[in-house]
């Protein structure tokens, strides 16, 4: 069977993924997630890569979860479903993801874009929850990470009408963080994880669980994770080498330890 993604190798620490099913929109059949749950836990175990881009084309992120795919299981075969644990593969990714999106992310695709650590869109993308059409709900965190990023207002809104949001509506409503050009929007997001990339990696790794904690705990407890994190970073050596390269005015170079 032909690889559903194409796969970039790693390049200033960024790994670049592209969602390969254009005859279906890219929708997420259950080759195309085990892929992508490998090749993340690959990287995460990769020292070369320290940030993922994501990305489709300019017609489709990812028009959802493969319907075809779907009705042919039943509750048994749903309950047995082997894509949850390819989902959970991806939640587990330690290292920052941005999303590329343009065209469709709706349903799976729309929830495989807010697995990412940030996202950035072309100005023709749409973000939606269509599965209400279909007779079924959001499975993979639509319902969950769509409320905690824009809302219960129009988190609702969407998941109840299927209705899908603009690019520009889905930046004003915190959902992404910039639009772009449809064909810059790649150029963009590598430029973005390349930044990242370069930092302190145990900084990012921690920086970034922390703003996690963010979502999934109160204030109190996310306050002590971050104040924690914050203290064992004092035992790095990349630590000494950013405060050093301040003070000598060049650039810092981190190892990652
Ligand atoms: C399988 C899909 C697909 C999908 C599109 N295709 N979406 N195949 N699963 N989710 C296929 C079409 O069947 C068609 O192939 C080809 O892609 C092009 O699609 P068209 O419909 O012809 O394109 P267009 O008219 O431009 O309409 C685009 C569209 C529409 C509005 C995005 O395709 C659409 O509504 N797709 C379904 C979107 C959706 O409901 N997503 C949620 C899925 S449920 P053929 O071979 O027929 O020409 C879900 C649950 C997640 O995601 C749960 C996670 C645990």
């Amino acid at each position: 069977m032909p690889t559903t993604l194409i796969i970039t190798p790693p390049l200033d620490g960024v790994l670049c993924i592209r969602l390969n099913r254009p005859d279906a929109l890219n929708a997420l059949n259950t080759q195309l997630l085990a892929e992508l749950a490998d090749t993340l836990s690959d990287a995460d175990n990769d020292d070369r890569v320290r940030a993922v881009v994501i990305t489709g084309n300019a017609r489709a992120f990812a028009a959802g979860a493969d319907i075809k795919e779907m009705a042919e299981r039943d509750l048994v075969g749903m309950l047995e479903d082997p894509r949850q644990h390819h989902w959970a593969a991806i939640t587990r990714f330690r290292k920052p993801i941005i999303a590329a999106v343009n065209g469709y992310a709706l349903g799976g695709g729309c929830e495989l874009a807010m697995h990412a650590d940030i996202i950035i869109a072309g100005e023709s993308a749409q973000f939606g929850q269509p599965e209400i059409n279909l007779g079924i709900m959001p499975g993979a965190g639509g319902t969950q990470r769509l409320l905690r990023a824009v809302g219960k207002s129009l988190a609702t809104q969407m998941v109840l009408t299927g209705e899908p949001i603009s690019a520009r509506r889905a930046l004003e409503a915190g959902l992404i963080s910039e639009i772009t050009q449809p064909e810059l929007t790649l150029e963009r997001a590598m430029a973005i994880a390349t930044r990242i990339a370069a930092k302190a990696p145990l900084a990012v790794r921690l920086a970034r669980e922390s703003l996690h904690k963010a979502m999934d705990t109160d204030l109190a407890t996310g306050l002590r994770f971050e104040r924690h994190a914050f203290t064992l970073l004092a035992g790095t050596t990349d630590r000494e080498e950013g405060i050093r390269a301040f003070q000598e005015k060049r650039p810092a170079t981190f190892q990652g330890h």
